[in-house]
């Protein structure tokens, strides 16, 4: 399959946060909405998490833990710069979609992946994760807050078939049982992983497709 990258050409927020290693994403937000930050941008409604990257170190543990296999098809909802997916190809020869929200985000993430060679493998959208199609997911990947996963969890439990994973960096989906979890040290921060299987993980929830 040949992707595209594509842009679900809607008005979207504005910079919201660029990180250096290290900091949680938790803290991030604290900053963000303190009184006079840019907490207005981010109230957005449609935003469900600054930017800010997984290290490298544990976006290749995600992938493991998610048990990717070559061909297979991984999502990550709300991209960033592209490392998750272009990990996915690059490592795993995964095929991946990044959905994006924010337009300069996707603009340079596109960028990278073309210049990286990988537009057959790869592919960025300019869209919402909360209106993405996942019928076709093998592995989602997130790395958003507890309550945007709370907001995505029926969007999951409508469209990925059993047996997809779904992996999350330091935010749990909750009302979900995760098959494991795992505490990561980078440079000196925990950073906790969560993976969920569909069909087991959700089970007492709503069942997957
Ligand atoms: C914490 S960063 C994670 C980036 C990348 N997944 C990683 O782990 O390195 C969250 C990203 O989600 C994007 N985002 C926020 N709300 C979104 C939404 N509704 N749809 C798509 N992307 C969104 C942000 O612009 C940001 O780039």
């Amino acid at each position: 399959m040949q992707f595209r990258n594509r842009s679900a050409g809607s008005s979207l927020p504005g910079h919201i946060a660029t990180g250096g290693a290290g900091v949680a994403l938790a803290l991030v937000i604290g900053i963000l909405l303190a009184p006079g930050a840019t907490a207005q941008r981010y109230s957005d409604p449609d935003t469900l998490a600054p930017a800010y990257p997984t290290p490298q170190a544990v976006v290749e543990r995600m992938l493991a833990l998610a048990e990717v296999k070559p061909g297979e098809l991984v999502y990550d909802l709300g991209c960033g710069d592209g490392r998750i997916v272009i990990t996915a190809a690059t490592k795993f020869s995964a095929r991946a979609v990044g959905v994006e929200i924010r337009r300069d985000i996707y603009e340079s993430t596109v960028a990278r992946v073309n210049s990286l060679g990988l537009g057959e493998k790869v592919q960025i959208i300019h869209g919402d994760a909360l209106k993405t199609d996942l019928t076709q997911a093998d592995v989602v990947t997130l790395y958003l807050l507890t309550s945007s996963n709370e907001r995505l969890r029926p969007v999951l439990e409508a469209q990925l078939k059993t047996g997809a994973r779904v992996v999350s960096h330091d935010f749990e989906i909750k009302g979900w049982k995760p098959e494991q979890t795992e505490k990561m040290m980078v440079q000196g921060r925990p950073h906790m992983i969560y993976a969920y299987r569909m069909g087991l993980s959700n089970r007492g929830s709503k069942p997957g497709r």
